[in-house]
């Protein structure tokens, strides 16, 4: 048979598919692993639709939602202001990937709130009073490559928290990226594309969400102690 470039096109239809298939798949798992957010889209962007997503999802039906709180009350092991934000991020990360309601128990030593205003309500303390089944969930100061890192890629949360509506978090390390490699997770990460955005990108748009507000009392003390400086 004469290779006119006609049958060429013809016979490598099939192999162009399989590439093209292999290609994609490919190209989905290494983006889940290893994403690291060079695209078109700026990170503002990016976080606008992954926290419109959120609040439609939440919104939508709010009372059989299950709550997953970032917990830090009097007695608890938290950690310093950097162990906390880290802590808090990976809670909501969690909570998005779960399909849960993100609440903040974060009492001590103030209220959270009192210092910012959260975009959503966060009273988590008076939400667990409320709820029938609250459990509690710690991880503190878990080191890299331990077994409980481990543990958050292939724990199935789903279906540990199964019968609880409420679950408090006890966490302070820098783990979300875990959560979004959790196997039973995949299919809500794809739902907010979390493989968008690198690990440092998405602890930048979860904190600029909820620390983006001071309240006066919090204003008014950084107004005047910057005065001290000029
Ligand atoms: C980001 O990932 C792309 C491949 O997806 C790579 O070419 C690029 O060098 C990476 N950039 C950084 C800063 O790691
Ligand atoms: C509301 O929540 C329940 C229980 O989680 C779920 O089965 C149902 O599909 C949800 N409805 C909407 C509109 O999201
Ligand atoms: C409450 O949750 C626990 C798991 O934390 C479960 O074993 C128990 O059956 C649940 N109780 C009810 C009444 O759902």
């Amino acid at each position: 048979m004469p290779t006119t470039p006609k049958t060429l096109v013809r016979h490598s239809i099939p192999f162009l598919l399989l590439l093209f298939c292999a290609t994609r798949s490919e190209t989905r798992s290494y983006l889940r692993l290893h994403a690291n957010g060079s695209e078109t889209h700026s990170l503002k962007e990016k976080g606008d639709d992954l926290f419109a997503l959120y609040r439609g999802t939440i919104l939508a039906n709010d009372s059989k939602r299950k709550k997953i709180a970032y917990t830090c009350g009097s007695g608890d092991l938290c950690g310093g202001v950097g162990d906390r934000l880290k802590g808090f991020a990976s809670t909501f990360v969690l909570a998005l990937l779960l399909d849960a309601e993100f609440v903040v128990e974060w009492t001590s030593p103030v209220p959270i709130d009192s210092f910012f205003k959260m975009p959503v309500m966060t009273n988590g303390e008076g939400l667990r009073k409320s709820a029938k089944n609250a459990t509690t969930w710690s991880l503190i100061d878990a080191h890299s490559s331990s077994m409980e890192l481990k543990k958050l890629r292939m724990s199935n949360f789903r279906e540990l928290w199964r019968s609880n509506d409420f679950i408090s978090i006890h966490l302070n390390g820098a783990v979300w990226n875990h959560f979004v490699m959790n196997e039973h997770l995949v299919d809500i990460g794809d739902k907010y594309s979390l493989n968008r955005f690198s690990k440092r990108q998405l602890f930048e748009v979860v904190m600029k969400y909820y620390f983006s507000t001071p309240m006066p009392a919090l204003q008014n003390f950084v107004v005047r102690e910057a005065a001290k400086f000029r």
